[in-house]
């Protein structure tokens, strides 16, 4: 049985939240266990950091290929707080 696409996008979402949060969290102790910062982590390097960089920080090799350049991720938690809410960087997510 094929699990339908909204099914997929919010599984994703919610995984890719946990990879804000280790990487806002990478100077403070992270909430979410280490099968999940792995997890996130994963999903970030493979769909996320091309742009953005692999730290985050807006510098992916495509950066320069882009007319808007990738956002630096770090600075989240300056104007969402530490942790980053998941329900407001899941929407950044699913509007782009
Ligand atoms: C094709 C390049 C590209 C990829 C891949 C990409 N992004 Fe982005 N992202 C951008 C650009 C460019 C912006 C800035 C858009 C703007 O300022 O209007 C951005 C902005 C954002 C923002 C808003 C940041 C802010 O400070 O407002 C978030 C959050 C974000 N991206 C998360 C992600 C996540 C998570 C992934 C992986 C699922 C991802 N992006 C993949 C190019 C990309």
């Amino acid at each position: 049985m094929a699990i339908g696409q909204g099914t997929v996008v919010m599984r994703l979402t919610a995984r890719l939240s946990l990879a804000f949060f280790t990487i806002s969290l990478s100077l403070v102790a992270s909430p979410a266990t280490a099968n999940e910062a792995t997890e996130g982590k994963a999903i970030f390097m493979k769909c996320c950091a091309s742009c953005h960089g692999l730290t985050g920080e807006g510098n992916g090799r495509l950066a320069s290929s882009l007319t808007t350049p990738p956002a630096n991720l770090r600075l989240l938690s300056q104007r969402f707080g530490n942790p980053l809410p998941p329900d407001v960087i899941a929407r950044y997510i699913d509007s782009s």
